[in-house]
């Protein structure tokens, strides 16, 4: 049975209308590219961005699309809209596309902490995907987040997770495209002996052969708000209100794949084996663990262009049988936005068709 809402119309998939906004950018150009990966199914796909990328090229399934400007887009003739815009101009279109008729998976973080708006990860809370339909939206966590609550989430089923402290290593790639320019144009400049101008890209401080203890802006109590970030969204989407979380935010000079050490600590005595185990059948989940050089994840060996979010360095706490240390690394371009939003759309295929 359908859910009840507006958007309550039943879905052909030969038929289904897509459109990527934001299409140029890092996630919606990996949105594209797992569309075509993973063979959705959809019967016209329109390219969206700024005026200033009008009518450039993008080649899908062997053929050429043109990208259309935003501003004149319309979105009653879209099923299906993937957004991958910053936060203001979600808040600007979004209600737009869902007054029209448009489902809407958003990647930013304008809705996520919405009571009405669920926030998916599909390997962890998909019912919640009806709500979404009913609503128009459904939103896409933070990068870093999809990567902690797939693991975290594997283990609070085991043992009852209690509390845990985490402290990223986020690449620059997050920021999206600018990221990239600004730590290959530095890293260049540098190793040239030359002067780094001043980058707001990340809050004025020099990011290659550096390590930045801020992503996004201060709150007043101290913390930033992607530390924030992670706090409001592990509650949300594993429905722990009341979970202590304990973060740091930290960028580092890495082009893509976010890293994070995490220790954990549950209800029950939990033992690095029995937490190998269950991560290892975790899905989207891989345990590479060995005590050996190499013998662990990284994020230029398995954090760039991977699906799995990948699990090692896992020890036991040195004073408890209930805590846990972990090593996390992802690929934030496409688990932790792209490949993420295309699994909740395959899934609200499958609900809708
Ligand atoms: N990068 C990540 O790892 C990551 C992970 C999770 C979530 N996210 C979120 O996903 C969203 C997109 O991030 P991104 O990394 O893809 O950013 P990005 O590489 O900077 O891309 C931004 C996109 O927005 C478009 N855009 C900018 N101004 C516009 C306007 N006035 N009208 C229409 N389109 C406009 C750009 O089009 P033009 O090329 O035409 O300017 C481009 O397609 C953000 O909310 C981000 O926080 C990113």
């Amino acid at each position: 049975m359908q859910p009840e809402g507006r958007v309550s119309r039943a879905l052909d998939p030969a038929r289904l209308r897509v459109a990527v906004v934001g299409a140029t950018g890092l996630v919606g150009e990996t949105i594209i590219e797992t569309l075509a990966q993973r063979e959705f199914p959809l019967g016209r796909l329109d390219l969206v961005a700024s005026l200033d990328s009008e009518g450039a090229p993008i080649a899908f399934r062997g053929r050429t699309l043109r990208i259309q400007a935003l501003d004149s887009f319309d979105f009653s003739a879209v099923d299906l809209a993937f957004f991958a815009l910053d936060t203001a101009l979600s808040e600007r279109y979004v209600p737009e596309a869902t007054a029209a008729g448009a489902l809407v998976i958003d990647n930013s973080r304008a809705y996520r902490m919405d009571p009405t708006v669920p926030l998916v990860v599909p390997e962890i809370n998909s019912e919640t995907l009806p709500q979404g339909i009913g609503r128009g939206l459904i939103a896409n966590p933070n990068c870093s987040t999809i990567a902690l609550a797939m693991v975290l989430k594997c283990l609070d089923d085991l043992a009852g997770l209690l509390e845990v402290e985490i402290a990223t290593y986020q690449s620059v790639s997050g920021v999206g495209r600018a990221g990239l320019e600004v730590l290959a144009r530095e890293g260049a400049r540098r190793l040239n002996g030359l002067d780094i101008e001043a980058d707001e890209t990340f809050s004025g401080v020099p990011i290659a052969f550096n390590v930045i203890p801020q992503i996004d802006d201060f709150e007043t109590s101290g913390y930033t708000r992607e530390e924030m970030k992670l706090v409001l969204e592990l509650r949300k989407i594993l429905t722990r209100p009341a979970l202590r979380v304990n973060p740091t935010a930290v960028r580092v000079p890495v082009f893509y794949g976010h890293a994070a050490v995490v220790h954990a600590r549950f209800g029950d005595a939990l033992t690095p084996d029995r937490a190998r185990q269950a991560l290892e059948s975790a899905e989207g989940v891989r345990v590479i663990d060995r005590l050996a050089p190499g013998g662990y994840p990284t994020p230029v060996t398995h954090g760039a262009k991977q699906d799995d979010v990948c699990v090692g360095r896992i020890r036991q706490d040195l004073d408890s049988p209930r805590g846990l240390n972990l090593w996390v690394v992802s690929d934030n371009v496409r688990k932790g936005a792209a490949l993420n939003a295309v699994q909740i759309a395959e899934r609200l295929v499958e609900i809708l068709i």
